[in-house]
Order: structure tokens, then sequence, then C-alpha cells
């Protein structure tokens, strides 16, 4: 394993691989602090693909002033370990200045989708993500990139970037990886207490309650929402931000149901940190949540 700093050798060993070996490369975008979450993408990468790219970048881009750059935990040395282990070929960790050299001007913002959920609470951010995501494409051109549905509307935000920019990269997203005790895996969950993560459960119970009224016919999307959110407050640690329920492709605010996919989309606070689930109803799919390997 090779652990790569520069873009411009990042971009030379892809296309040798590409070119003169004909090899497929899957890429997995991270901000480090590695987790189960990241681990399920790197192994269907593995499977996937010849060659296995993983970008450790904590991208100051996304962030918003007051959220925590400064603070997001990061540790190379232990991410380094634990993608040795999974026989990953090349780690990706630039620079911010590698990344968005002086002068730095072009930005990449997906309209209509940014805007709302997460866009509306942390402004910018997706144009922060939707940027970097563009610069590791074009850098590493990899036939296949691996993103999580945790981050339900990153995922719609990237597919649509893919195909108006007219990237050659197939994307895949897999299904949320959870504690056994249901609370999503996120980087920052290391930022919880021990009693905090438990009582983050609350937030993927909520969800399955709403899942099953559906299923009872319920198509009433403010009663949904409205399920959801009592049900978190439940919990006196949290203060819910938002409870969306939305159309899954397009993120439109529904009223009432109709027979396509939804999703439901939630937001919280547990102290300083916020915590974001999301589950999808159909009628056809299953929920996209795996239990930790
Ligand atoms: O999901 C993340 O970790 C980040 O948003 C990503 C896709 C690596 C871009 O910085």
């Amino acid at each position: 394993m090779e652990i790569i700093n520069r873009r411009q050798r990042m971009s030379s060993v892809a296309r040798k691989i590409r070119r003169e070996q004909d090899r497929t490369i899957g890429l997995v975008p991270t901000m480090g602090a590695l987790h189960e979450g990241h681990l399920s993408l790197v192994r269907e990468a593995r499977r996937m693909c010849d060659i296995v790219v993983v970008s450790v970048f904590v991208n100051p881009t996304q962030f918003g002033p007051s959220e925590d750059f400064e603070h997001y935990p990061r540790d190379l040395t232990k991410d380094t370990a634990v993608l040795t282990d999974y026989n990953v070929d090349y780690i990706f960790a630039p620079s911010a200045e590698e990344i968005y050299p002086k002068d730095f001007s072009t930005y990449v913002n997906v309209e209509g989708l940014s805007e709302q959920l997460e866009g509306a609470s942390r402004p910018n951010h997706f144009r922060g993500v939707a940027t970097v995501v563009s610069i590791l494409l074009n850098t590493i051109r990899p036939d296949f990139a691996f993103f999580g549905q945790k981050d339900a509307q990153q995922a719609l935000i990237i597919r649509r970037l893919v195909r108006d920019l007219a990237f050659d990269t197939e994307i895949v997203v897999l299904p949320t990886v959870r504690e056994d005790s249901g609370l999503a895996i996120s980087s920052r969950n290391l930022y919880l207490t021990a009693a905090e993560q438990q009582a983050g459960s609350v937030i993927h119970r909520a969800l399955a309650k709403a899942k099953e009224s559906y299923k009872k016919g319920e198509r009433h999307a403010g009663k949904l929402a409205e399920l959801v959110r009592n049900t978190v407050e439940t919990e006196p640690r949290f203060r819910v931000d938002y409870v969306s329920v939305v159309d899954a492709e397009t993120l439109e605010r529904l009223d009432k149901i109709e027979d396509r996919p939804i999703l439901i989309a939630v937001a919280a606070y547990i102290g300083k940190t916020r915590l974001i689930d999301n589950t999808m109803l159909s009628k056809a799919k299953k929920d996209s949540s795996v239990a930790k390997a």
C-alpha cells in the first residue's frame, strides 16, 4: 500500500493503472476517522475492483464557520493501519493546499438538491462536497466510487453531479451500517459518551415506527414526520433540527404520499453533536440498513 499526498502523483499512478495495466479502479472517498460504515464500502470496492484507492481528506469547504472542522477527528496513522488489513492499494491523503491551491476559485453547485434538508441547516455544505468529489473524480478517474446511504442527500447529489458533468464513474451506494442499538455509525459518534450513544438509538427507533405506520397504511407525510419527531423527543437529551418526508429522488416535500419512493430524513442534536439518519419507504424495496459486520 502506498500513501500518496500529491495530486499529480495520484493522477499519474491512476493513469498508468487504467492505460497500461487495463485494470479497474474503485475510489472510496472519506474524511478519515474510519469506522465500520467506511469499511463496508472498502470491502465492496475490493470485491468489485482490481485496484482500491481510499481518499482521506477533511474537506474544509464543506464545513460552516461555526462547525467542527478544527475538532474533526484526524488520525492518519490509525486509518493507515486499518486499511492495511483491508488490502487497499493506495491512500490518497492530500493537504488542503494540494486540493485548494492559492487563488482556487471554481466551485461546483448541484442546484435544486442542495438547498433543502442538510443544505438548509448547513449552507454551502454540498457546494463543498460537490467540489471536492469533482476534484477527486477528475484526479483519479475511478471506474466506481462508493458512498453510504446514511448520507442519502449527499449520495443523490453525487449521482446528479456525475450525470450532469458526464464523469465516467459509476456511483455505488451501500446500506447504512448500524451499531447493535440501531444508531447509524458515523465518525461524529466519537464525540458521544457511552450513555449518549445508547440514547442515540432513539433516532432509528423513531424511523422504524414511521415505517411501521406507513406499512399499516398511513399516507399523510405530516403525521409520519410528527411521529418521528415525537419519538425522538421522548429522549430529553435530543433537540430535533428537522424531520422531512420527501420524494426520494427530487427531495420535494410532500403532503400526501403517493405510490413512489419516499425518504424520511432526520437531523437531531445531542449536546453539540449533530446526528443524521434516514429511511426509505417504498412498496417494493426493503430498508437499506445493515447491522455492524
Ligand atoms: O461523506 C464524506 O465523508 C464526505 O462528505 C466526502 C464524500 C468524503 C467528501 O468530503
